[in-house]
């Protein structure tokens, strides 16, 4: 397993971090028994990075993996968890108010059975609380010792700027990292978000690597997914999202230079994702511990850089406006310099 910092942070975390969605699960998921095999393959594996939230099965994944981490030594493992899902009917159990904030966060304690959270994230942006009320509701959680780390996730690429320049004119603690959707198929977040967030100093944390299971190639020569399978139970989400015949083409292209490097897709498709540094983790969802087994294999691969060329290239990204401007104009008038200076800025 190999190692990466949070962002502009000292934790130092696994690059791979067990995702605990599936916990508790009826549909998709997993009971105790196997939420626990889960967890323990993991940590044997060398990961220490766990992520989950207060919105996974109503709680529940919470309490599962509270269970879970009894057995091992609490202060190894960083836990991550998140606010924003309507936890409960009360019209201010939602979102990101200094109320809700404090009172989720101290929910999910009691349900983790911890006395802190390594990363509280805010699980998505709140249009209605200033961000300044939601920055300083975290500030204190950090402060009072319920909290080390704060981030963000689904967070556009303006708001992840705007919340670390206050942090810093206010004092308040940083976004050390931003949770978002990222995988071969959907590179969505490569026009601002990614950029946004390495020039704030924190570092991604991607979600839903495999496309929901998509990746692993199992899905191949099937005309539709099976109406059991994840796929098919979210197929309101998963198909619009990944089911699109230039994806199924490059998802046979993973399975071929899996082939040719001697790993399995699922492998070279996370894999893919740690070629770019401004990537902290992938989180790798599971629901048995033969897939943790398998995905655990991409702790320490790395792709030659002409496989990841390849790949990158099998569905390319249209970068759109104003990316096509500064590529047109951009050489053409600062290419007088000998090389670019330290202080360039990644655009995107
Ligand atoms: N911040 C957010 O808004 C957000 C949103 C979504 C997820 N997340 C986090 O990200 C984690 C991962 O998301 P995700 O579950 O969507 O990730 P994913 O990696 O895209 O999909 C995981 C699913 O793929 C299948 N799978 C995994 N490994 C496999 C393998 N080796 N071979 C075959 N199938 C395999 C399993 O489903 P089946 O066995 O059922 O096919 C598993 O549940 C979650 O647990 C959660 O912590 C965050």
């Amino acid at each position: 397993m190999k190692y990466r910092y949070l962002g502009r942070s000292g934790l130092l975390v696994s690059r791979l971090c067990l995702g605990t969605m599936t916990f508790g699960n009826s549909q998709w998921g997993c009971d105790q028994e196997t939420a626990s095999a889960i967890v323990r393959r993991f940590v044997e594996g060398g990961g220490n990075f766990i992520d989950t939230a207060d919105g996974y099965s109503a709680g529940e994944s919470e309490r599962m993996l509270g269970h879970a981490i009894k057995d091992f030594d609490r202060d190894q493992l960083v836990l991550a968890s998140k606010c924003w899902f309507p936890t409960d009917p009360a019209v201010t159990a939602r979102g990101l108010s200094r109320k809700h904030i404090i009172d989720a966060c101290d929910r999910s304690l009691k349900r983790l059975g911890v006395d802190h959270i390594d990363l509280y994230q805010f699980h998505g942006p709140d249009p209605f609380t200033p961000l300044e009320e939601s920055l300083r509701a975290a500030d204190d959680l950090v402060r009072s010792g319920k909290v080390r780390y704060i981030g963000c996730s689904n967070f556009y690429g303006w708001q992840i700027a705007k919340a670390n320049t206050l942090a810093d004119a206010k004092g308040y603690e940083r976004l050390v990292s931003g949770q978002h959707l990222y995988n071969l198929i959907r590179r969505d977040i490569e026009r601002e978000i990614l950029p946004a967030a390495a020039d704030a100093g924190a570092g991604i944390i991607c979600w839903s690597p495999l496309a929901a299971g998509l990746l692993s190639g199992k899905y191949r020569n099937q005309s539709a997914p099976d109406a059991r399978s994840r796929i098919g139970i979210q197929a309101a989400i998963t198909m619009p999202r990944y089911w699109f015949e230039d994806a199924l083409k490059l998802i046979d292209k993973v399975a071929e230079i899996a082939d040719r490097l001697g790993h399995t897709p699922s492998q070279v498709a996370l894999s893919w994702l740690f070629g770019d540094r401004r990537i902290t983790a992938a989180i790798i969802g599971a629901r048995t511990v033969a897939q943790v087994e398998e995905n655990l294999g991409a702790g320490d691969i790395d792709l030659p850089d002409e496989a990841r060329d390849e790949l990158t290239a099998a569905l390319p990204l249209v970068m759109g406006y104003p990316h096509e401007w500064t590529e047109i104009n951009l050489k053409s008038t600062f290419g007088k310099a000998e090389f670019d200076p330290a202080h360039a800025v990644q655009m995107p």
